[in-house]
C-alpha cells in the first residue's frame, strides 16, 4: 500500500525538496503535503514549483484542538516528516502518529538540543563551546520534542576556521544524504507491522 507523507517545515525547505526528489517515481511512497507555520517560508515556493499541495497553519491555528490532526487525516497522511519545523506538534498528533513522526536535528543530541536551540543558533552554540565535531541526529518524536528514540547520528569535524554558515553547509550535506535513506528504511520496516490507521 502506498504511504502518504506530509513534510512539515518552517523555513527554506531544502531538506523537504531533497526528500521529495529522493522519493519521486517511487510507487510505494508519495509526498502528498507540505505544511508550514510560516507564511513567508521558502518551502512554499518550493512546494509550488514541485506541485505539492501546501498548507499554512499558524502556531495559533495549530493550538486549536484537533486542527492539525484533522488536516493530516483529511489528506490521508500516513507519516509525518519534520524538516526544520519550529512549531510544537500537538499531543493528539504525536499520539495518533506514534512511531510515524520523524525529526532531524542539526547537532549530536543530547548536546545542543532543547528549547531555543534550532537552525543557526545550534551551530553558533557548537562553535562557542569549542567543539571539535558536530553532526545530525534523526529520531522519532514524542511529546517532548528532541527526545524520542534515536535512529541515526552522523558526524562531521568542526575546525577553528568554521563559521555558523560553513558548519551549516557541512550539516546540510549530512542531512541530504542520510534523512531520505533513514525515512525509506523506517517505512520499509513498518510495512511488516500491521495496524496503520488514517
Ligand atoms: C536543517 O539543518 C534541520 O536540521 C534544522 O533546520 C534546518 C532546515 O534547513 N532543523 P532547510 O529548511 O531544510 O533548508
Amino acid at each position: 500500500m502506498k504511504r502518504k507523507i506530509a513534510i512539515l517545515a518552517s523555513g527554506n525547505g531544502s531538506n523537504a525538496e531533497n526528500i521529495f526528489h529522493h522519493f519521486r517515481g517511487n510507487e510505494e511512497v508519495s509526498i502528498d503535503l507540505i505544511l508550514t507555520n510560516n507564511p513567508q517560508a521558502g518551502v512554499l515556493e518550493r512546494a509550488a514549483r514541485l506541485q505539492i499541495p501546501a498548507i499554512v497553519m499558524t502556531r495559533t491555528e495549530m493550538k486549536v484542538e484537533g486542527a492539525l490532526l484533522t488536516v493530516l487525516r483529511e489528506h490521508q497522511i500516513d507519516w509525518v516528516i519534520l524538516a526544520g519545523f519550529l512549531a510544537l506538534i500537538p499531543g493528539d498528533v504525536v499520539r495518533h502518529y506514534q512511531r510515524r513522526i520523524l525529526n532531524i536535528h542539526p547537532s549530536l543530541l543530547p548536546k545542543f538540543g532543547g528549547k531555543g536551540l534550532y537552525g543557526d543558533r545550534v551551530h553558533e552554540a557548537v562553535l562557542a563551546a569549542g567543539e571539535t565535531e558536530s553532526g545530525i541526529t534523526i529520531h522519532y518524536i514524542d511529546e517532548d520534542y528532541d527526545r524520542g528514540e534515536r535512529l541515526l547520528q552522523a558526524f562531521c569535524p568542526v575546525s577553528s576556521e568554521d563559521t555558523p554558515e560553513s558548519l551549516a553547509n557541512k550539516i546540510h550535506r549530512l542531512e541530504y544524504f542520510y534523512y531520505p535513506r533513514v525515512i525509506e528504511h523506517e517505512l520499509q520496516l513498518s510495512e511488516a507491522t500491521p495496524g496503520d490507521t488514517h
